[in-house]
């Protein structure tokens, strides 16, 4: 494990649908850390599917459960945190995760996300009322941001599971961890 991060966990950001969810259980798995995500924190705490949620008590309201749990996460370590793909919209999110940990930005072509979440259909839309438009327009939003507060960039348009995971972990500084 490199000095700087030195906090033995690892936090997965970037948009909806490119592809973190794969990365972090896979990475967890080879780690042997938890895999913890916040968007399952949020369901667990409300009792309700994020999609539910959302139609029922807005966005706002879903930022504060979200900032909340990522509060709880703050001292947690030998974990991968996934993180919902609006995790950058509150600078506090990243301030509580960030210190002596990798975050990593787990990028996807917007063609490879819109196939993604259209196949999926299960994400509410964040604020425009087609697809397309929705992802188009947050992700040249959020895209300053994800580079603000990663050190890697992976693409999971470009580069396999494995070799995603294979950068993850030389970047990371950890030698011995279980190869499948
Ligand atoms: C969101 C992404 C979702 C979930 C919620 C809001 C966003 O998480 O937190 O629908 O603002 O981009 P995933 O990135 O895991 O889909």
């Amino acid at each position: 494990m490199k000095e700087k991060f030195s906090k033995n966990r690892l936090v997965l950001i970037g948009f909806r649908g490119a592809g973190k969810t794969t990365v972090g259980k896979e990475l967890a798995s080879l780690l042997n850390w938890r895999y913890v995500s916040t968007d399952a924190g949020i369901e667990e705490k409300s009792g309700m599917l994020i999609a539910d949620f959302v139609n029922k008590n807005g966005w706002e309201a879903f930022r504060r459960i979200e900032t909340g749990i990522i509060e709880g996460l703050s001292e947690q370590t030998e974990v991968v945190i996934d993180c919902g793909g609006g995790v950058v919209e509150n600078e506090r999110n990243l301030k509580n995760l960030q210190q002596d940990t990798l975050v990593v930005w787990v990028d996807a072509e917007l063609s490879d996300i819109y196939q993604r979440l259209a196949d999926a259909g299960d994400r509410p839309l964040l604020n425009q009322s087609d697809l397309n438009e929705d992802i188009k327009s947050n992700y040249q939003r959020r895209k300053p941001q994800y580079h603000k507060y990663s050190n890697l960039i992976v693409n999971s348009s470009r580069q396999s599971l494995h070799e995603i995971c294979e950068n993850i972990l030389q970047y990371l500084g950890v030698k011995n961890y279980k190869d499948e």
